[in-house]
């Protein structure tokens, strides 16, 4: 069989309506730190849906015993927020990965060049093989950055087919270079956009989703 990226844009209300607050420029700072804290939770709920490892038992009820499915929280669990916009996404999707270590790395682009670089990498120098990983970042742009990401997570020993990304706006410059290096790869947007402009917004995306996050 050959593996090829998948991309899931789940036909959601809730992330449809999240997603258009988000990208209206008239949304205050507050308000858009909550849908970017509701689509990673959202998002991050259908990614677990064929993700979060699982093992059958057996639960006695008030009446019977019966067969029962637990979440296997032997098998190690990792959230990687990419800085500092993946913060926005990062408590939604902890509560639904309360479980989960939170390995945060950060990239910042260099606004002529786009060239992501490392400012903060408190990734461990080994993953267990077997650890499920999410990404959290809304934008995927030119690639640079989640590319980078990829890069950090795969030398430290983590399997991309375990590998989830959860992301608002992914563009098809970073869906392109992440499909050539890693066909296995999951991602899981709110919408995929058509363009990257030549300053490496995403149009019509969202804005820079750092300083919205932030208020900066
Ligand atoms: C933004 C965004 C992504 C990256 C995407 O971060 O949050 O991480 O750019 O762009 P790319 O695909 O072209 O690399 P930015 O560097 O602005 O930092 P911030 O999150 O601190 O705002």
């Amino acid at each position: 069989m050959t593996l090829q990226l998948r991309v899931y844009v789940p036909p959601h209300p809730l992330i449809k309506h999240w997603l258009a607050v988000a990208r209206d420029a008239a949304t205050p700072s507050v308000l858009f730190r909550s849908a970017m804290t509701e689509l990673g939770r959202w998002l991050t709920y259908e990614a677990a849906r064929e993700w979060l490892p699982t093992q059958e038992t057996t639960v006695q009820s008030p009446l019977a015993a019966c067969p029962a499915t637990l979440i296997n929280a032997e098998v190690p669990m990792a959230v990687v927020p990419i800085l500092r916009a993946g913060l926005g996404l990062l408590e939604g999707a902890q509560t639904l990965l309360p479980l989960a270590s939170i390995y945060h790395l950060g990239l910042v682009r260099d606004e002529t060049t786009l060239e992501p670089s490392s400012y903060l990498n408190k990734l461990p120098d080994k993953f267990h093989p077997e650890t499920r990983v999410l990404i959290t970042d809304p934008m995927l742009a030119t690639g640079g950055s989640i590319m980078r990401a990829m890069e950090e997570l795969t030398q430290r020993g983590v399997d991309p087919s375990l590998t989830r990304i959860v992301c608002v706006v992914a563009a098809p410059p970073a869906l392109q270079k992440l499909s050539a290096a890693y066909p296995g790869l999951i991602i899981y947007t709110a919408t995929i956009d058509e363009q990257v402009n030549d300053r490496g917004f995403i149009v019509p995306g969202l804005g820079d989703a750092g300083d919205r996050t932030f208020g900066t």
